[in-house]
């Protein structure tokens, strides 16, 4: 099944590449900077256990959402419908207290489908048919029915769930793209995530953008150069973006 949304730097069109270098056996499979879950969505069942996580609040607030609660989620979006004015009243609604994760839920669902590129700021300018994506979420919600939905930082994810039988799949921010999600990754953490990631008894597959610095920084690992169209490709614009897949298998 495709995910509820799409997300900065969403792996729509790079997941059967990923999910075909998935070595043959593991038992828990976690994905470790989830955004829009690509990645697991494609798949009835990854492993006997699925984690999914990720540190932006907000989003995982809208996941426990709907895989807890995708009746009173729904009935909160039946109010919603597509327009400017009310786009920028959910985004400045964010820092209003008193309101309950459903509603806090359906507000941020409402800014990530109706924001150009899923930028969260810009309105965008387009028809949208809201209610088959509202009515969508029953399914999500029974995907996600036996997936543990953590909220932390990488580090401390990679070292409760390490194990010989996990598989961690990992796709932070890009490299040089840290500025997509200031407050939650420095350009530091590439660092730190190497780091992680060497010391752990388990399997990790990582993507990442094809640059010098991250082809250093993982030298001696198993790398595959892949390549993806960009998102927004057109006739006029049939930009392909370089890409790599890194293994420690
Ligand atoms: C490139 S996106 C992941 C996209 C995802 N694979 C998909 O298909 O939609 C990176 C994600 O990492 C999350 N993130 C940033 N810093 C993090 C941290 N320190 N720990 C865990 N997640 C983090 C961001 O909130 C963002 O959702």
């Amino acid at each position: 099944m495709n995910s509820f949304i799409s997300w900065i730097g969403g792996k729509k069109l790079l997941k059967k590449k990923i999910i075909e270098q998935f070595p043959e056996a593991f038992d828990r499979y976690i994905e470790v900077f989830g955004g829009a879950g690509w990645i697991l969505f494609d798949k009835e069942r990854h492993a006997l256990m699925e984690v999914f996580n990720d540190v932006n609040k907000d989003l995982i607030n809208l996941y426990r959402c709907v895989k807890y609660h995708p009746e009173a989620l729904q009935k909160e979006l039946e109010w919603a419908f597509v327009s400017r004015e009310q786009f920028f009243d959910y985004i400045s609604q964010a820092a209003v207290r008193g309101m309950t994760d459903i509603q806090r839920a359906a507000r941020f669902f409402c800014v990530i489908k109706l924001s150009f590129g899923s930028d969260l700021r810009s309105f965008g300018v387009r028809p949208r048919d809201m209610q088959r994506t509202i009515d969508y979420l029953q399914e999500v919600s029974k995907r996600l029915n036996k997936v543990v939905i953590e909220c932390v930082d990488f580090g401390r994810l990679i070292k409760t769930y390490d194990r010989e039988s996990a598989l961690f799949y990992c796709d932070p921010p890009y490299y040089e793209a840290e500025k997509y999600y200031p407050d939650r990754f420095q350009p530091e953490d590439h660092i730190r995530l190497r780091e992680s990631l060497s010391q752990i008894k388990g399997k990790f597959i990582l993507s990442y953008n094809d640059c010098p610095e991250i082809r250093e920084l993982y030298a001696g690992y198993n790398i595959t150069a892949v390549e993806r169209q960009d998102n927004l490709v057109t006739k006029t614009n049939p930009r392909r973006y370089k890409e790599v897949i890194i293994k420690n298998y």
